[in-house]
C-alpha cells in the first residue's frame, strides 16, 4: 500500500469491477501492488473478488456497490473513498454496456442508460476527480472499443458512445500532459465477457466475433502497460489494428451496410 504525504491509502479505482475486463484489470493491478477500489453495481460479486484478492495477501479492496448510470452517484463515490481515507491515484473508467438491435426498435430508456454510463458517468468521473489526478500526477484509463472508429448500424449508439471515449481520452490526454497526468484510451475488438449477453448479441454474432477475440486477461495486461508507460491508445492486439485501420481506409458507402449486415441491422 501506497501512501501520499498526508497519509491518504493511495487508491487506484475500477469501475465495473464485477465482470470481464475490470475484474481482470483488478487482479492484476493488485498483484502489481495497487490499492483498489471496486465499483460496480452488484456487490456480491464485488465482495467475493475484493476476498480474492485479500486472500492472495495483497491489501484488501474498498468494495463500493453503486450504478453509475445514477446521476448522484460520481459524488457518492468521491464521498466513500474520501471517509475511507483513499486518495485517487489511478482512475479507470471501465463499466459499460452496449445493445444490439436497431435504435426504432430498442427500448428508448435503455438506451439512453448506455449515454449515462458510458458517456455520462465516464465524464463526471473525471471531472470529480481530475484535481485529485493533478495533485498526485496520476493516470486515467478509459476504456472505449474498436467500435470507436467506426459508425456500427446494429449498436449505433453504442458504437457512437466509444467514439465519445476515444475522442475525449486523446484530446484530454493533450491537455494533461504538462500537468504530468497521463491519458489512455483502450480500444479492443470483441472480448468473451459478460458484454455479449448483456448487449443481447445473438448467438451467430458471437460466434462469428470469436475468430477475432482476445481473452480479459490478455487484454487487462494490454491495458496496464499501456496506461502505465503513458501511452495514448491502447489496442491490444493486431486483429484490433487491423479492424480500425480497415475501418478508417473504407469508404462509408461500404462500411455501413457491411457492418448492419454482420450486426443484423441491413
Ligand atoms: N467485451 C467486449 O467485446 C468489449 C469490446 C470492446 C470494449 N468493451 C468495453 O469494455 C468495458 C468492460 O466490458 P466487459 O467486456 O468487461 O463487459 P462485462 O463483463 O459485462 O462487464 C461490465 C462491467 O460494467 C459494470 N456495469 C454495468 N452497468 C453498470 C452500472 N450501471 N453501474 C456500475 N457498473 C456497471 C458491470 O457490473 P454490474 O453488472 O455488477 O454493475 C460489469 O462489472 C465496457 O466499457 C465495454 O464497452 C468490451
Amino acid at each position: 500500500m501506497s501512501y501520499t504525504q498526508a497519509g491518504a491509502r493511495r487508491v487506484a479505482i475500477i469501475t465495473g469491477a464485477s465482470d470481464g475486463i475490470g475484474a481482470e484489470l483488478a487482479r492484476l493491478m493488485a498483484k502489481k501492488g495497487h490499492d483498489l477500489a471496486l465499483v460496480a453495481r452488484r456487490r456480491d460479486r464485488l465482495e467475493a473478488l475484493a476476498a480474492e484478492i485479500a486472500g492472495a495477501g495483497r491489501p484488501s479492496p474498498l468494495v463500493i456497490p453503486l450504478d453509475l448510470a445514477e446521476a448522484s452517484a460520481p459524488e457518492a463515490l468521491a464521498e466513500t473513498l474520501r471517509a475511507a481515507g483513499g486518495q485517487l491515484a489511478t482512475l479507470i473508467n471501465n463499466a459499460g454496456f452496449g445493445l444490439q438491435g436497431q435504435v426504432a426498435e430498442l427500448d428508448p430508456g435503455e438506451q439512453l442508460k448506455m449515454i449515462d454510463l458510458n458517456v455520462r458517468a465516464l465524464t463526471a468521473l473525471t471531472l470529480k476527480f481530475l484535481p485529485d489526478l493533478i495533485a498526485v500526477r496520476g493516470r486515467i484509463l478509459n476504456v472505449a472499443s474498436v467500435a470507436a472508429f467506426l459508425p456500427g448500424p446494429g449498436m449505433a449508439i453504442y458504437y457512437a458512445s466509444k467514439a465519445y471515449v476515444l475522442s475525449f481520452s486523446e484530446a484530454l490526454s493533450q491537455e494533461l500532459a504538462a500537468k504530468g497526468v497521463s491519458v489512455t484510451a483502450l480500444c479492443p475488438g470483441p472480448v468473451p465477457t459478460g458484454f455479449q449477453a448483456a448487449a443481447g448479441m445473438s448467438s451467430d454474432l458471437t460466434k462469428a466475433m470469436s475468430f477475432v477475440q482476445t481473452s480479459p486477461q490478455a487484454v487487462a495486461e494490454a491495458a496496464y502497460r499501456g496506461m502505465m508507460s503513458g501511452r495514448r491508445v491502447v489496442m491490444p492486439s493486431f486483429a484490433d489494428w487491423m479492424s480500425a485501420s480497415a475501418a478508417a481506409l473504407t469508404p462509408r458507402s461500404l462500411l455501413l451496410p457491411m457492418i448492419g449486415r454482420v450486426q443484423g441491422a441491413r
